[in-house]
C-alpha cells in the first residue's frame, strides 16, 4: 500500500509560476506581492487590516509588546496547544496561565473565567485543530473584564464561527503559514489581522526596524519582515484555501460515518464550520493503533503529547504545576489521522478499514 500521509502541500504550475514570477521581479522582501497577499487576507478573513511577518511566533512578539505586555501581566491560554501560542508572553515576562479543554479541545470558558485575577490583561484563544471556540462568550467574558482577546488561528484558518471568519471578532488574530498550516507559503510566515490601524501601522513598522521612511526610525524594532516568493505562493494557496477545508470537511464526514462505534470521533459544535487542520480521534491502545498504522504505510500524529503546563521550559518558569484533568487524560488517547486539502474518500477509506482490522471490527 502506498503511504497515506498525515498531511501533505499542494503545489501546482500555478504555484511555481508565482515563485518565478516573485524571483524575475527583483524584489524579494516588503514589495507588491506582499502588500496585495495582505489585502486579500484581510479581505478574506472580513477585517480592514493584516499585518504580514517572518512567523505567528515573531509577529505576535511585535504585537505582544506593543500592547505593552511585561512582567506581573498574566494571560489566560490553553495549555492543549502548540507550544508557540504562549512563547512570546514569556518572552516579555508575563505569565501564561493555564486553562483546561473541553470536549472539543478547546479551552473550557468556564474555567478560563475561574482564572481571572486582577493581573489578568488578555486571553489567548485557540481554536484548536480547526474548530472554533465559542468566540461570543470569550470575547464577552474579555469585554465584561476589561481583557483583550487574541484569537490563534494558526490551525483554523478559513474556520467559521456562526457564519463568521475567525480572525475577524477578537482584538487581533493570529495566522500561521507553516507548511503543515490549511493555508501555507511553502515556508515560514505569519499575520496579524485586526481592525485596529493605529496597531496595524505601528506594527508595519516594528517588524522594520522602526522605519516610517526609508532612514526615518521612530523607535527600535526588528526584522520580523515577510518575503516576496512566500507571498506570491501565498496569493495562489489563498484562491484554494476554502476550496481544500471543503475538501478536509468531506474526509472528516467520512471518518465520521465510518468510525462510529470504533473509536471517539470528533464532536462539532451547531455553530461551528471547522476546516479540520487536524481530524483527532480519542483510541483505546492508541499508541498499539499508532504502531498497526505505520506499519500498514498510515502516517498519524498526537498533538499534542506533553501539555504546555508541564513542559519542562514552563515548570522551570513558574513555581506552580496546575491541575488540568481534561488535558492530561485527551493527551493519552488523541491520534491525529491523515487529512489534508486534496486528500481523496479512497485514502480515508483505506485508513478506517485498517483502524476497523486493528479493532477486529472489520
Ligand atoms: C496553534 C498554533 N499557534 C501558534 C503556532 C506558531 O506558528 P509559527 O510556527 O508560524 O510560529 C502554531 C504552529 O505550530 C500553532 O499550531
Amino acid at each position: 500500500m502506498s503511504k497515506i500521509p498525515l498531511s501533505k502541500c499542494f503545489i501546482n504550475s500555478e504555484v511555481e509560476e508565482a515563485a518565478l514570477r516573485a524571483l524575475r521581479s527583483g524584489q524579494y522582501i516588503l514589495g507588491k506581492e506582499s502588500t496585495a497577499f495582505e489585502a486579500e487576507l484581510a479581505a478574506h478573513t472580513g477585517t480592514t487590516q493584516t499585518v504580514l511577518g517572518s512567523s505567528w511566533t515573531m509577529i505576535v512578539y511585535c504585537l505582544h509588546q506593543l500592547q505593552g505586555i511585561g512582567p506581573g501581566d498574566e494571560i489566560i491560554v490553553p495549555s492543549h496547544t502548540a507550544f508557540p501560542t504562549m512563547e512570546p508572553l514569556i518572552h516579555l515576562g508575563a505569565k501564561p496561565v493555564f486553562a483546561d479543554i473541553d470536549d472539543t479541545y478547546v479551552m473550557d470558558l468556564a474555567h478560563v473565567e475561574s482564572l481571572i485575577t486582577p493581573r489578568t490583561v488578555g486571553i489567548i484563544g485557540v481554536h484548536l485543530y480547526g474548530h472554533p471556540i465559542d468566540n461570543d462568550k470569550l470575547l464577552a467574558i474579555g469585554k465584561k473584564n476589561n481583557l483583550w482577546v487574541i484569537e490563534d488561528c494558526a490551525q483554523a484558518q478559513g474556520a467559521k464561527y456562526k457564519g463568521k471568519t475567525v480572525g475577524s471578532m477578537g482584538d487581533f488574530g493570529a495566522f500561521s503559514f507553516f507548511p503543515s498550516k490549511n493555508l501555507t507559503v511553502l515556508g515560514d510566515g505569519g499575520c496579524i489581522t485586526t481592525n485596529k490601524v493605529d496597531y496595524a501601522d505601528r506594527l508595519r513598522m516594528l517588524r522594520n526596524h522602526g522605519r516610517q521612511g526609508k532612514y526615518d526610525h521612530e523607535f527600535t524594532g526588528y526584522n520580523v519582515r515577510f518575503n516576496e516568493i512566500n507571498a506570491a505562493i501565498g496569493r495562489v494557496m489563498l484562491k484554494h484555501l476554502d476550496g481544500f477545508n471543503e475538501n478536509r470537511r468531506q474526509i472528516a464526514a467520512r471518518y465520521n460515518e465510518h468510525l462510529k462505534g470504533i473509536v471517539q470521533t470528533p464532536p462539532v459544535r451547531e455553530w461551528a464550520t471547522p476546516v479540520y487542520h487536524m481530524y483527532v480521534v480519542r483510541a483505546e491502545k492508541r499508541d498499539d493503533l499508532q504502531k498497526f498504522l505505520k506499519e500498514k504505510n498510515i502516517e498519524t500524529g498526537v498533538h499534542y503529547p506533553k501539555p504546555n503546563h508541564l513542559q519542562p521550559a514552563v515548570v522551570g518558569l513558574f513555581p506552580y504545576i496546575p491541575k488540568l484533568p481534561n488535558t492530561e487524560k485527551a493527551v493519552k488517547e488523541i491520534l491525529s489521522l491523515p487529512i489534508h486539502g486534496e486528500m481523496t474518500l479512497d485514502a480515508a477509506d483505506q485508513v478506517c478499514a485498517a483502524i476497523a482490522e486493528f479493532y477486529g471490527k472489520k
